[in-house]
């Protein structure tokens, strides 16, 4: 959506990966969440949206008061949202929160929807100082998608207010959200809920990493938020999900308690290599050099300086070498290549082969840049560099 907002993927939060509607989603986690963002280092690397999931409000039939505008539920938000929108405004932070393209959320407590409410809504966020809207699809009555999302985009448009618009209709219906969502939407769900398995991890992978021509700047597949730190997959597992999220220009929406977060956790999420391929100002998704179909993948993303992120990734539970080369992946021509591995952060030199001995369940991830003779693309930002 050319709203001049996401221009690379949002970075952030998102409570429902690790509370859903439990009783800890509440004012004092979001509040620890903004906390540790600043005091951690997490704002300095990129992380800057806070954003609230379903069950903020107070249940139907009460969700609205007698002028209609929804209500926050007091025992969570005793303050309400505005407090927390200041609370990170005055930290440099940003609010998200959610509702459905409905008449209710996704919860069966009946949360009311926005369906039919999209003006007000839209107003009621943006007096609170909402920065970030995620819109779920559930009890949508059948209407038209396209309709549903366009009306929201025009009320959120409306209120003049810089608002981060989420659709999250996972890819459900003909035609396809990311066949339409760059107009309506800065980024759309394309699966369904990840779960903090590697099997659902991985498969959110596989799904997304086929949309690539639709991404850009403002215009994002969302495979949906981390899990890193919930404690269902290895820390190998949860840096092959960084790393392929890091390539697929997905959004990297922290799904983890920071509260009880350990050194792992913070050392993936704080990993300034692998962000900097997610936010790569170019925003180009990585597409697919190589799929044995056995489980051995190449991904391959060019950035803006003419460098290349190659993820090596090995989705089996049996150690491999996986391999491509400088050409395969678009940057050939050059007799001379540094690998910097993101991880280990070793570099090498190599005339054009790029290989590594990959773990079970491992993704070596590497940023390819070409070394030695001057190379077009130099030599083309050189000529820019000056000339401008
Ligand atoms: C479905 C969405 O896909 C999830 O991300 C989450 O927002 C839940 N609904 C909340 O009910």
């Amino acid at each position: 959506l050319a709203n001049g907002l996401a221009r690379t993927p949002p970075m952030g939060f998102n409570n429902w990966n690790s509370t859903a509607c439990r009783a800890e989603f509440n004012e004092a986690m979001v509040l620890g969440i903004m906390d540790i963002f600043v005091d951690q280092g997490l704002r300095e690397a990129g992380y800057t949206y806070v954003n609230l999931d379903d069950c903020w409000a107070v249940p139907a039939p009460n969700s609205r008061d007698a002028a209609g505008n929804l209500i926050p539920d007091p025992a969570r938000f005793p303050r309400g949202i505005k407090y927390l929108a200041d609370y990170a405004h005055a930290r440099g932070l940003k609010l998200g929160i959610y509702t459905s393209a409905g008449t209710k959320t996704c919860n069966t407590l009946g949360f009311s929807g926005g369906l039919g409410h999209e003006q007000q809504d839209a107003a009621t966020f943006a007096s609170w100082g909402v920065d970030y809207l995620k819109y779920d699809n559930c009890n949508n009555q059948g209407v038209d998608p396209v309709l549903r999302y366009t009306t929201m985009r025009d009320a959120l448009l409306a209120t003049g207010r810089p608002i981060v618009y989420s659709i999250c209709e996972w890819g459900r219906s003909d035609p396809k959200v990311w066949t339409w969502g760059a107009d309506v939407g800065n980024l759309w769900r394309t699966t369904g809920d990840i779960s903090d398995n590697w099997t659902s991890m991985i498969g959110k992978a596989q799904a997304n990493r086929v949309l690539s021509q639709y991404a850009g700047p403002g215009q994002w597949n969302d495979p949906d938020m981390l899990e890193v730190g919930n404690g269902g997959m290895t820390a190998t597992e949860y840096r092959t999900h960084f790393s392929l999220w890091a390539i697929m220009a997905a959004p990297l929406l922290i799904g983890s308690d920071l509260r009880k977060a350990t050194a792992d956790t913070f050392s993936i999420l704080k990993n300034a290599d692998v962000i900097a391929v997610d936010q790569d100002p170019l925003g180009r998704q990585g597409t697919l050099v190589s799929n044995d179909g056995a489980g051995h993948v190449v991904y391959a993303r060019t950035l803006a300086n003419g460098d290349r992120a190659v993820a090596l990734s090995n989705e089996t539970t049996t150690t491999a070498t996986i391999a491509t080369s400088a050409a395969a992946i678009g940057i050939g021509g050059s007799s001379s290549y540094t690998l910097k591995d993101l991880w280990s952060k070793a570099t090498s030199t190599t005339s054009g082969a790029i290989s590594a001995s990959v773990g079970a369940h491992a993704t070596t991830l590497y940023r390819v840049s070409r070394a030695g003779t001057t190379t077009r693309i130099e030599a083309e930002n050189a000529v820019f560099t000056s000339g401008s």
